[in-house]
């Protein structure tokens, strides 16, 4: 029997997007065994941007690795953030906070499969939740199976809507599917994702891979045509050789130590509240 870990990015106990969790584990094709953790509730402490982990242990002492071991664990994840403010729950990027720490996990982590879903109270309320959602689990090199905004405000409104029913219904077929998740036109051809930011003319930036490309009519649609990043995350190779690169800083940190802090030192103080 598969195991599925549901991360809920939300403090609300019995809320949407636990439901969410558990209506797409209950829709899965074939059974399977669902644990959860709800990330409000793990003591996961801000990076200290020591880079200790780079090279030995993180020294902070809490719940992150618990956390990253069950994630390691799981056979498929299920996501699940409520939109605060127009962004995913900040529980999400708290944990991504520590992430210098996948590299170590790179083979457990590359390729698990996952669906992330945004809940949102209010129609186009979703702002940029789902990029955070979607993030979350690309950081980790996880592979998204399916990604969805869901509507739905007040605790268990998620299962009297018919499109929480079908979204929970299409995450479920999707977490295992052997086929790959179809591409949505247009998307960045890079990471698949289809969040971009305009940067003057027709050029387009992806905010999830850093991709540049630009835009061209198409008929009625839109053409995109995107490259590669000049640092890509794609696959384990490259997030190897970011993480070889990041070694490589620390250890020019180290060369360059005295000559950093003399510049700083003249802007050292300062009234902080
Ligand atoms: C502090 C706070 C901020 C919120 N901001 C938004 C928002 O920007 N857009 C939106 O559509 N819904 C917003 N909501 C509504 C929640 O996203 C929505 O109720 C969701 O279903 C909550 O999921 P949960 O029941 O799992 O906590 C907000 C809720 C709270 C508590």
């Amino acid at each position: 029997m598969k195991r599925v870990l549901g991360v809920i990015g939300s403090p609300r106990k019995l809320g949407n997007c636990e439901l969410t969790v558990k209506e797409i584990a209950a829709r899965l094709p074939e059974p399977a065994s669902l644990s959860m953790v709800r990330l409000v509730e793990k003591d996961i402490r801000p990076c200290k941007a020591c880079y200790r982990c780079l090279m030995g242990e993180c020294p902070i002492q809490d719940d992150f690795r618990m956390v990253l071991d069950a994630i390691v664990s799981a056979d498929g994840v299920i996501v699940a953030a409520p939109v605060y403010l127009h962004g995913a729950h900040s529980s999400l990027q708290r944990f991504l906070d520590r992430g210098l720490q996948f590299w170590k996990r790179l083979d457990d982590l590359a390729g698990k499969p996952a669906v992330g879903v945004a809940l949102a109270g209010i129609r186009d309320g979703e702002g940029a939740s789902l990029l955070g959602v979607e993030n979350f689990i690309r950081a980790m090199g996880m592979e998204v199976k399916g990604r969805a905004v869901i509507h739905a405000a007040l605790p268990g409104e998620v299962l009297l809507s018919e499109e929480g029913k079908v979204t929970a219904a299409r995450m479920a077929d999707a977490l295992f599917s052997p086929e790959a998740p179809q591409a949505e036109n247009p998307s960045c051809t890079e990471c698949g994702g289809t969040y971009f930011e305009f940067r003057g003319g027709n050029r387009v930036f992806c905010l999830l891979c850093g991709a540049g490309g630009s835009v061209s009519p198409d008929g009625e649609a839109i053409r995109l045509a995107t490259r590669p990043p000049a640092y890509s995350w794609r696959g384990p190779a490259a997030r190897k050789a970011h993480g070889e690169w990041l070694v490589g800083m620390k250890e020019k940190f180290l060369r360059e130590k005295e000559r950093l802090k003399e510049v700083a030192r003249v802007y050292a103080g300062g009234d902080f509240i």
